[in-house]
């Protein structure tokens, strides 16, 4: 049967269900509190575990993590926090079992290594909590289905903390996209391009895996065993909220191809000699990875990822239609109808102040501090307020699938040769009737 689903969606040229999408409920329901545990205390989610502590209307029930740094990192914030009643589960890798099970807590959130985010993830919707995880929410198609049928049979939702989506200038583009400001959409681009051979922690330090720290033990080995875009979330999130993917429009197919991959052992040689062990790993990962997407509508999307090469930090973002053109690199926008000069670029950052976002708005002073220039808040504040007032998330399982399911696609797409191949649909037709729902209101 489910495959029979799979099977049909991917060859099906997308004929629309009747079902339009789940009407959201914006009531206040501000006595409300959320019970939380969190699974996975590293980089991220001490950042996390912050904003949760932060906020007046989470109780933090449930600490999760192999690491007993971590932990103890996490009991120190709870502590200052004056936070008492909570467990802690620290003891093997599969102790998020228990966490999920507790009978306390509303939902989870999940800031562990990617090869964990779908199986634990699987788990709590199973045992009926509200999952937030971090990007991607899962590594391969397989996983993505299995969230999305898991998420439906069991109706628990699933959002992926996709906090790019909140950034105050993508939320202002995505108030000039809808204005019309640039008229039809035509062209995005998008990418994760960010130096991050820091992941080789204590740079210029060489190692990865058991003998490093932070992500280094988990996500160098990314590079090691694949080959495709692994980490796509934080430009296709946006883009497709510009886009309206599975929203009236959806991706089509996808095509990856990959440059060679010198930029890791490089910097292995480097600072570690060419007589270092882990000069002899050969790493599969191209050091640039570029994506293209057709869209049902017609729009074409470019996604690079480009992570292990000196360069400073670039999301790539451009927008392009048939008035004007965005292009986050330089800062800079085009409108035919508007800007004063012809042909020549204006600063967008006037455009942000006069299009800025109604969320940002109205909780500007709350974001403040928050990690990634106030972003993080959002996306907490969006998963909470949903857990509260029991309405569909933001980004909800489809979205997170589509957008993760770029990995997959990606390595599969090179290993063909950089053949193209066909995007499933994960909302089994509902993306053409779906309605609209990222950004329109100013709660959350
Ligand atoms: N949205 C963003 O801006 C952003 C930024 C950084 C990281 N991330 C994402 O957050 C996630 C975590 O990244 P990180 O940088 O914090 O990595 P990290 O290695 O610093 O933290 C991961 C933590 O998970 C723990 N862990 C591993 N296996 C576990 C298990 N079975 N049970 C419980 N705990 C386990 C590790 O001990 C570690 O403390 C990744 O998915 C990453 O992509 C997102």
């Amino acid at each position: 049967m489910t495959l029979d689903r799979r099977t049909f969606v991917q060859s099906s040229t997308g004929v629309a269900a009747a079902v339009a999408g789940f009407p959201y409920v914006r009531r206040r329901q501000d006595d409300r509190r959320v019970r939380m545990g969190l699974i996975g205390i590293g980089d991220r989610g001490t950042g996390t575990l912050r904003l949760m502590l932060r906020r007046d209307d989470v109780d933090v029930r449930a600490i999760c993590d192999i690491d007993p740094e971590a932990i103890a990192r996490g009991r120190e914030q709870l502590d200052e926090a004056g936070v008492t009643d909570y467990g802690v589960y620290d003891q093997q890798e599969d102790d998020f079992r228990r966490v999920v099970e507790r009978d306390d807590l509303d939902a989870v959130l999940i800031a562990t290594p990617w090869e964990w985010h779908a199986p634990m993830a699987l788990a709590a919707m199973r045992s009926g909590k509200w999952v937030a995880v971090e990007v991607p929410v899962a590594v391969t198609l397989e996983e993505c289905w299995e969230l999305v049928e898991t998420s439906e049979e069991t109706s628990m939702p699933c959002m992926m903390m996709e906090n790019v989506c909140y950034r105050r200038d993508v939320m202002a583009m995505l108030n000039m996209v809808r204005d019309g400001l640039f008229g039809e959409l035509i062209h995005a681009q998008c990418g994760y391009q960010h130096d991050l051979r820091f992941g080789f922690k204590f740079r210029p330090g060489v190692e990865f895996g058991p003998n490093a720290s932070g992500p280094a033990r988990w996500r160098t080995q990314h590079s090691v065993t694949r080959n495709g875009d692994v980490y796509p979330t934080h430009g296709i999130g946006p883009v497709s909220n510009f886009l309206d993917i599975n929203r009236g429009n959806r991706f089509v197919t996808l095509t990856s191809t990959a440059s060679k991959a010198r930029g890791l052992h490089q910097h292995i040689v480097e600072h570690g000699g060419a007589d270092h062990p882990n000069a002899n790993v050969e790493f599969k990962l191209g050091d640039v990875v570029t994506t293209v997407l057709s869209c049902a509508r017609g729009e074409t999307v470019v996604i690079m990822h480009d992570t292990n090469l000196p360069r400073p930090y670039s999301l790539n973002f451009r927008v392009q239609g048939t008035k004007g053109i965005w292009m986050d690199d330089l800062r800079s926008v085009y409108f035919e109808e508007r800007s004063a000069r012809p042909h020549r670029w204006e600063e967008a950052r006037p455009y942000q102040d006069e299009f800025d976002h109604a969320l940002w708005k109205r909780y500007t002073s709350d974001a403040e501090g928050a990690g990634h220039g106030g972003m993080d808040f959002f996306v907490l504040h969006a998963f909470v307020e949903s857990v509260k007032r029991r309405v569909p998330p933001p980004i909800d399982v489809y979205q997170s699938a589509t957008w993760s399911a770029v990995s997959a696609l990606s390595e599969q797409s090179i290993a063909l040769g950089n053949h193209p191949v066909v995007f499933p649909d994960f909302t089994a037709g509902k993306w053409a009737t779906n309605a609209r729902d990222f950004g329109l209101s100013d709660e959350f």
